[in-house]
């Protein structure tokens, strides 16, 4: 393992949700487990007034109710919180950052971080651009023999060109190494096993191509709606919000060529070649292979739950989509003519994310009956319930030749005494190691972007397209089944629609 360097991790946007909920209880979560520099500060950056004590103490509040390991360590919780501290300044005020440097320099010398600084952007997207640059008229941005990283939260742009640009304006200041593009999902021990349950197993790799796998699924489903988060998710959609990170490095992780080492370099040339050999939508695919949905008021369980229009902040006439779900092809020697689905969507029946890969039937049906040849079915499931899950058929005991599907299954639960660390804890203590492997690199991201721009032109310019009403609770527009070619073939569906009503409609 990597030496982990003293340094101070800088927080800006530190009176934010995100700080709150997830950062600084992931902090102390590594703390913990004694995986922090022996040396380390956090200083949380706003405009927000707070001194330190009452920053510590909502920070505490954070930790106590978001942190996997406090189980009421209230000793450990106090220390803990005595290395925070933070810095009230005008983020989109370029002279303030002077302060910021003297209160670094004050923090090097009175608690030995030696001059290392890794700065996350946890502030609207707008700061993006800005900040680093602010950082670079300071001169913090680069020194000889120090630690200069910094994190960048999603969105990363909100289109192709908006992301070339943001990435020109990072680069001006950054070397790409010092650049980390957070996708949370990459942060996800499920998602690493993916690598471990291709390539260190021998008998999955010799089937995973076009012989043996008819199709791929991949899942990202929500039971939540927009909450308090309307103003934003009304300006994104599931395309951007989901597709265009999670769900496309999901398909890179499933699709990639095994790299010739793990590191950093290799892992993401060879996502970087999925993402470059995705098939382009044509415009008939636009058509024919994107289905968008919102949702709509409906009955769930005998009770009436509002429709996406409702919500607050959401223009009442939006066409904004909440689901989508996607057909497309990796046009390489591997994965020639095999489709890969991709959905995510809000309001769905159950929070479930997951890789499917349906490998094909047997050649011939020896056995007869529905469930004697259906093709095994292999489940990565990422969340909740974290785990691998095989279908297989089975005799059923007793006369004649009767086939059950059955299941071969693995729950990460079962590794009783093993802790699952949080998305943040891995990925914090990545940055902090100077590990940029679980991280996206800039030209991957362009590459995903590129993708997802002509189904992002096409409704701009056809505000009339097709978009579904999908009643909350349901799996989302009834079309989307179309999507898949074959007999009998659907979604998996891992739990029932809850949905009461059956409307369906074109808004
Ligand atoms: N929350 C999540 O679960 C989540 C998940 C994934 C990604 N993200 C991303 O992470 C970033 C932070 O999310 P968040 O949920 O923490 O957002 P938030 O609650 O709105 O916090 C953003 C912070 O930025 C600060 N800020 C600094 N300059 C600002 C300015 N000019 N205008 C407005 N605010 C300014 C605000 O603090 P002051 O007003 O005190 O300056 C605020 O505390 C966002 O880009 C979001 O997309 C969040």
């Amino acid at each position: 393992m990597k030496q982990i360097t003293d340094q101070v991790l800088v927080i800006f946007g530190a009176s934010g949700d995100l700080t709150y909920r997830k950062l600084v209880p992931a902090l102390f979560d590594l703390y913990i487990q004694d995986l922090l520099p022996e040396n380390f500060r956090v200083l949380g950056v706003a405009r927000s007034d707070f001194s330190d004590d009452s920053f510590r103490k909502k920070m505490s509040e954070g930790i106590t109710n978001y942190s996997s390991l406090y189980h009421s360590r209230k000793e450990e919780l106090d220390y803990f919180l005595s290395s925070i501290h933070y810095l009230s300044i005008n983020t989109d005020n370029p002279s303030d950052y002077s302060t910021l440097k003297s209160e670094l320099e004050q923090l090097d010398t009175e608690y030995k971080t030696d001059g290392n600084y890794l700065f996350y952007l946890s502030t609207p997207p707008s700061l993006y651009p800005l900040i680093p640059r602010y950082l670079a008229l300071q001169g913090l941005n680069k020194k000889e023999g120090k630690i200069r990283r910094i994190i960048i939260e999603k969105p990363f742009g909100t289109d192709l060109i908006s992301a070339i640009n943001l990435n020109q304006s990072l680069l001006a200041d950054f070397e790409e190494d010092q650049i980390y593009r957070m996708d949370h999902y990459l942060g996800k021990e499920t998602v690493q096993n993916m690598l471990v349950t291709r390539f260190s197993n021998s008998i999955y790799e010799p089937l995973w191509n076009r012989n043996f796998i008819h199709h791929v699924e991949i899942t990202a489903a929500e039971s939540i709606g927009v909450e308090n988060r309307g103003g934003y998710y009304d300006g994104s959609g599931a395309l951007r919000d989901m597709v265009q990170n999670h769900l496309l490095q999901l398909l890179a992780f499933v699709a990639m060529e095994p790299p010739s080492v793990i590191g950093s370099d290799a892992i993401r040339n060879e996502k970087l070649k999925v993402f470059q050999a995705i098939r382009p939508l044509s415009h008939e695919n636009l058509l024919t292979d994107v289905i968008r949905g919102q949702y709509i008021a409906s009955k769930v369980k005998g009770v009436m739950e509002g429709g996406y229009r409702e919500e607050k902040n959401v223009n009442p006439e939006s066409r904004t989509e909440t689901y989508i779900a996607l057909k497309m092809f990796i046009d390489n020697w591997r994965w020639g003519g095999v489709p890969f689905y991709l959905r995510t969507g809000k309001r769905l029946p159950t929070r479930v994310s997951e890789v499917v890969i349906h490998f094909k039937p047997a050649p011939l049906n020896l056995f007869g009956g529905d469930e004697s040849n259906r093709g095994n079915t292999l489940v990565m499931r990422i969340q909740p319930d974290e785990g691998l899950l095989l279908k297989t058929g089975m005799k059923v005991p007793g006369s004649g030749y009767n086939v059950k599907e059955v299941n071969m299954d693995f729950h990460y639960s079962q590794l009783q005494d093993t802790y699952l660390p949080s998305a943040y804890e891995r990925l914090l203590l990545d940055a902090m190691l100077g590990d940029p492997t679980l991280y996206t690199r800039g030209d991957a991201l362009e590459s995903a972007w590129s993708f997802v721009q002509p189904i992002l032109d096409y409704w701009q310019e056809n505000p009339e397209a097709p978009l579904y009403g999908y009643p909350c609770g349901s799996w989302g527009p009834e079309g989307a089944d179309k999507l898949i070619e074959g007999k009998d073939i659907t979604w998996r569906y891992p739990c029932k629609n809850l949905s009461d009503d059956g409307i369906y409609c074109e808004l």
